[in-house]
């Protein structure tokens, strides 16, 4: 009280403004030292229906995150599976773990672009049956082979060069799947493998896609589950 009467109340009020002018633009900017609120994290970026045939399938992967859930790939997962299936003109995509379908029908999203077709193998024969039925209301089971039965036997059958192979299925079962299938993932083609973070496949899948020369791995989203994106190389 004593400095107020000595120096006035404009000193103070400057020297509250000042530090309130400080923190409202580090906020605004994303200084670092002062918390910042991240601009980007919390919009709202749903996938805009482009025509009927997209608004059918985000209707049927809308339904399937109501409930129940099915191991299902988180939807930032599954609209990377989308986006890169465009990228690539993917025409022929495998994935290992089929579930109820929800990481197809982001597939099918791109294969509509790319005139491409999803052979998805699946172990169990309800959930598979369940995965069948989406495909049908989303209007995509012309785009899909649902192959069923143990994976680690079925993929023998593939032959035809692979553009994108999507794992997610047994985690201790990875590295087999890579093992079979990457000499059919053509130069250039992606393997997506989920759930990098949690629960984590074995070290040795992990160890076989970030030491091999030939395959330029990035894990993404680890915060969260995660998912290693692998190019192999031409
Ligand atoms: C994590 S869920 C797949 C989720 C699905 N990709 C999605 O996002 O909608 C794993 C699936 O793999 C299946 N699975 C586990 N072992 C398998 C195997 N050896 N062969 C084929 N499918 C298998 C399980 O039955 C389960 O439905």
């Amino acid at each position: 009280m004593k400095m107020i009467k000595s120096f006035g109340v404009f000193p103070l009020v400057t020297a509250l403004a000042i530090p309130a002018i400080v923190f409202s633009l580090s906020w605004s900017w994303g200084m670092p030292g002062f918390v910042s609120p991240a601009w980007g994290k919390d919009i709202e970026n749903p996938p805009l229906a482009k025509n009927e045939a997209e608004k059918r399938i985000l209707r049927v992967l809308e339904d399937i995150r109501k409930g129940p859930w099915m191991m299902n790939v988180d939807p930032l997962h599954g609209r990377l599976l989308r986006i890169l299936t465009e990228a690539v003109n993917a025409k022929n995509v495998v994935e290992i773990g089929a579930s109820n379908g929800y990481s197809a029908l982001w597939i099918c999203l791109g294969l509509q672009a790319t005139g491409g077709r999803l052979t998805t193998h699946e172990i169990d024969p309800q959930v598979a049956k369940l995965a069948r039925e989406n495909f049908k209301q989303a209007g995509v089971d012309h785009l899909v082979t649902v192959v069923l039965g143990d994976a680690h036997q079925t993929v023998a059958r593939l032959q035809e060069p692979i553009d994108i192979l999507f794992i997610d299925a047994d985690k201790p079962g990875y590295l087999d799947y890579l093992n079979k299938l990457l000499p059919l993932v053509r130069p250039g083609g992606l393997i997506l493998a989920d759930n990098m973070a949690r629960p984590a496949p074995s070290r040795d899948f992990i160890q076989a896609i970030t030491t091999n020369p030939g395959l330029e791995t990035i894990f993404l989203n680890m915060e969260s589950t995660g998912i290693g994106l692998t190019v192999k190389k031409h």
